[in-house]
């Protein structure tokens, strides 16, 4: 059966628009690679770790010569990497001290309803109106059931594989402008398997948040809000908003010194909007140079060479480098085919000279990955992400608290089915899936491995095999472009 027409069909595109900055861009690769803290548990037990975030606003000096404001935890951009060993529980209790409520959602983490950052379960201080805030915004139906409290404890029981997750706002029609102020960061899960393959850690762990901004004249960000705080982007934004300046962890097209040794890159792509094409400038001689190791949701079966990975809003890819390929002396840049002037270019990495150490040998197994056989779904559900006349649509529905889309059984297979009209990244809570087809042929090369979130094409139907395990309440599926997502591309499936 061919995939579903959809009624309007987007021109493809930049899923988005570009932003200009007014201030003279930055030069490039003169900024080190920051690596963000890894936080400190305040307390352990038996159990479990025990941590404390503060949301704050904080002076940060992102561009040279030039303070910029940013929303972060505990004050920086990106916030702290949180470490968690899988299978032991992970406490972390969220405060805000930021003009606008927040809600923590930890990405790709397997957690109960309570502590999944639902978007009106809300961390904040009081004269929060939320609302106020949300008055006058048509399809907000539902803000009744907003709460806020001064702090939340989110409880992880970290009952999931090792995995780069991340975590971010996802504060009810403002995500967007959120997580864009930088209230984004990473969170690693480590376990037994992984840690017996001697990847390489330690200085040659680097975790890269790569995100595009632009900045206002005086140095702060920014982003085309919605006069008078309502939740949304001005009109010719609604496609996502697209920056000038390509961060990683923060600094601008920042320069990484390597030794001849492999390296684990683990790609995160934070952007609002922007899709990436990444690869290795120059390539090394035969190529194959990104060995992908992992995605969303964990290791794969074995390595997969690529010589660009296609990395949309949200999407991990774990990956190898081994710049011993190279000679010393060479400047290799992380590049963006996808992206023109100063955005085609991410950051680049200083090849030291010899007499680096390196043990490593790259196995060709990583890790049995179970697979959801297909042919055991017990349900098929279509979901069509298409835009209206006023804002983004799933099944012709904008997003409404309390209104499920779907109710999956636990522990039953399910195949998904995404159509769409434009670009879209989907992103289902609870559990990772298993891309199984797209456009009724093979998954695609990105595919591979477990994922949380899945690049849809315009006019693209993508199928995926999914379980949702342990947890039973209200999830979320949603298009992680955050403007799409800001502007109703969300809808709820309840778990029994
Ligand atoms: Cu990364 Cu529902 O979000
Ligand atoms: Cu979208």
């Amino acid at each position: 059966a061919a995939s579903p027409l959809i009624g309007r069909l987007l021109p493809p595109g930049e899923p988005g628009k570009l932003l200009r900055s007014s201030l003279p861009l930055p030069a490039r690769h003169q900024a080190e690679l920051p690596i963000p803290a890894v936080l400190k548990p305040v307390r352990s037990d038996a159990g479990a770790d025990y941590y404390e975030i503060t949301a704050r606003r904080a002076t940060a000096r992102l561009l040279p010569g030039h303070d910029t404001e940013v929303w972060g935890y505990q004050g920086t951009f990106p916030g702290p990497t949180v470490e968690s060993r899988s299978g032991r529980r992970t406490v972390i209790t969220h405060r805000s001290e930021l003009p606008r409520p927040t809600a923590v959602h930890l990405h790709g983490g397997h957690t109960p309803q309570d502590s999944d950052g639902y978007p009106l379960d809300l961390v904040g201080t009081a004269g929060h109106d939320m609302h106020a805030m949300h008055g006058g915004m048509e399809g907000m139906a539902g803000m009744d059931a907003a709460s806020i409290l001064p702090q939340r404890e989110y409880r992880y029981p970290m009952k999931q594989r090792a995995a780069t997750l991340w975590y971010h706002d996802h504060t009810m029609g403002f995500t967007g402008p959120q997580v864009y102020r930088g209230l984004a960061g990473f969170h690693l899960v480590r376990d037994e398997e992984e840690a017996a393959l001697g990847l390489p850690h330690g200085a040659r762990e680097l975790p890269l948040m790569i995100a595009d901004r632009s900045f206002a004249a005086d140095g702060s960000f920014a982003y085309p809000e919605l006069d008078g705080g309502r939740p949304g982007v001005q009109e010719p934004y609604m496609n996502g908003v697209l920056g000038d300046v390509m961060l990683v962890n923060g600094a601008p097209w920042p320069v990484a010194r390597v030794d001849r040794a492999w390296y684990r890159l683990r790609l995160l792509n934070a952007a609002n909007a922007r899709r990436l094409r990444l690869a290795l400038d120059p390539q090394p001689s035969g190529g194959g140079a990104l060995v992908q190791i992992g995605s969303d949701g964990g290791l794969l079966e074995r390595p997969l060479r690529h010589d660009s990975i296609d990395l949309a809003p949200a999407e991990r890819f774990d990956v190898l480098v081994d710049f011993s390929r190279y000679p010393a002396g060479t400047r290799v840049r992380l590049v963006n085919r996808l992206g023109s002037g100063p955005t085609a270019e991410v950051m680049c990495f200083d090849v030291g000279g010899d007499g680096a150490a390196d043990e490593f040998r790259l196995p060709e197994r990583l890790s049995a990955v179970e697979r959801l056989d297909p042919a055991k779904a017990v349900a098929t559900r279509t979901f069509v992400f298409q835009k209206d006349d006023r804002h983004w649509t799933i099944n012709g529905e904008g997003y409404r608290p309390g209104r499920a889309l779907a109710a999956p059984r636990l522990g039953q297979v399910e195949i998904w089915r995404f159509v769409t009209d434009f670009h879209h990244p989907v992103h289902l809570h609870l559990d990772p899936f298993q891309v199984i087809g797209r456009n009724n042929g093979d998954p695609g090369r990105y595919d591979t491995g477990w994922k949380d979130t899945v690049d849809v094409l315009p006019a693209q139907g993508v199928e995926v095999a999914v379980r949702f395990n342990d947890y039973a309440g209200r999830f979320l599926m949603h298009c992680h472009n955050l403007e799409h997502e800001d502007m109703a591309m969300m809808a709820e499936f309840t778990t029994e």
